[in-house]
């Protein structure tokens, strides 16, 4: 049974192109057992007319003060009492600084600020729009209220370009508010930061070193803390995959940068977890221009070491803070990984075994073995990367709870 049975949903549609979603999303909502009333902006009904939406939803949609047959007050006050859960989707870049700045100048925006419910708000706009600073700081302002922002997707907006800022799936908004709803949220009111993924370090504008790193594992970390209740930041180096809903992703290349961006977040997160695969090493000269085929061989490129992030930011930790890092070994596992756990200032390490198959980079499996410094070990079977980190993010709950 969907947790949103019962439960009853102002869906707000502002006036974007990805309003032609809401109609989905709304179907969603109401098979999942919701009882939902539309408020639509009234550029919103430019893109979508209120007949479809009260009709799927079987109620009127309410877009104006006072209803334009009757005179009747529509109440925002009562409208914001009512409802269990507000969803803007889609929220344009205006919508977005009204409600960040509280210009109540529509039925929406005043409901919005009536609301005493979780707000979850799903932007849609594009990139250039979104990218801008003026965006951003609004998108921020909205999360210092405590809203929950659904990022807006990667992808071929509606202007053809291409880039962050079409609105999530309707489907995902769904599970989005549906975990949010079933879950307990022993994390809730904590920050937690994940670095994910590979590094690379560039020889010449082409060329780097990597590793095969595919980012699953810290991906999946970053997903079960925030389901948790945790606020989520996630540095990441390049990878594949889609940006986790609900996560704030930062993406990153090399190890250097991944270091700048985990020392901004640092200081304001409770937990942090080291999943990413740094490259140790960097090129020490690495040239501006390709470097072209020689007539010989090349005998060598000059290393120079990169900063341990975990060992780094481990200095300069506090002892509220819970820090978690992972020990990829191919023999001595459980030696190297207590090692770890001592030379970078965990709290604790999760060790994961070469030597185990289905276990490490680029599978969809995990085994582990968790260790922590009060001395506690615990062993888990081989599973699913996704129940190896609610296994870890549960790991942590246990241990934050002990201390
Ligand atoms: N780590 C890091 N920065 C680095 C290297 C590692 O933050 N430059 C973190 C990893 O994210 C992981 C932990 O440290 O959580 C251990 O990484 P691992 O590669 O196993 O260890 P190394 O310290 O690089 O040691 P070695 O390669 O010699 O085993």
């Amino acid at each position: 049974m969907s947790a949103l049975k019962g439960k009853h949903i102002i869906l707000g549609i502002t006036g974007g192109i990805a309003a032609y979603k809401s109609a989905a999303l709304l179907r969603l909502f109401v098979k999942a057992g919701a009882e939902v009333q539309v408020v639509i902006t009234p550029n919103g009904k430019e893109f979508i007319t209120p007949v479809t939406l009260s009709a799927l939803s079987g109620k009127p949609v309410v877009s104006e003060f006072f209803s334009a047959n009757t005179g009747e007050w529509h109440s925002h006050v009562d409208l914001g009492l009512w409802a269990d859960a507000m969803v803007i989707a889609p929220a344009t870049a205006s919508s977005i600084g009204k409600m960040a700045n509280g210009i109540a100048d529509n039925m929406l925006i005043t409901t919005y600020l009536s609301a005493k419910c979780p707000v979850f708000i799903a932007p849609a706009m594009d990139l250039d729009m979104m990218a801008h600073p003026s965006t951003q700081r609004n998108i921020e302002l909205l999360r210092s209220y405590g809203n929950h922002i659904i990022e807006p997707a990667e992808g071929e907006l509606a202007s053809h370009l291409v880039g962050k800022g079409r609105m999530e799936e309707p489907e995902n908004i769904l599970a989005f508010i549906e975990n949010f709803f079933s879950e307990e949220k022993p994390l809730e009111g904590l920050k937690a930061l994940v670095t994910a993924g590979p590094t690379y370090e560039r020889i010449d504008p082409v060329r780097f070193i990597g590793n095969f790193s595919t980012g699953k594992m810290g991906y999946a970390i970053a997903e079960a803390l925030s389901r948790k209740g945790a606020e989520v930041v996630l540095v990441s180096g390049p990878t594949a995959l889609p940006e986790p809903v609900g996560v704030r992703t930062i993406r990153v290349e090399s190890a250097c940068q991944m270091l700048d961006v985990s020392r901004k977040e640092f200081d304001s997160c409770d937990i942090a977890v080291w999943t990413a695969a740094v490259a140790d090493y960097a090129p020490a000269h690495p040239c501006n221009s390709k470097i072209k085929r020689q007539k010989a061989a090349i005998e060598s490129i000059e290393l120079v070491m990169n900063p341990d992030i975990a060992a780094t930011l481990g200095q300069v930790r506090s002892s509220t803070q819970t820090l978690v890092g992972f020990a990829l070994e191919t023999d001595h596992g459980p030696e190297n990984a207590t090692k770890k756990l001592r030379s970078k200032n965990l709290d604790i390490v999760v060790l994961n075994s070469l030597e185990d198959s289905g276990a490490g980079f680029g599978t969809d499996t995990n085994k582990i073995t968790i260790f922590d410094r009060c001395g506690s070990s615990e062993s888990f079977p081989l599973k699913s990367k996704a129940e190896v980190a609610e296994d870890i993010v549960d790991y942590i709950i246990k241990f934050r709870n002990s201390k």
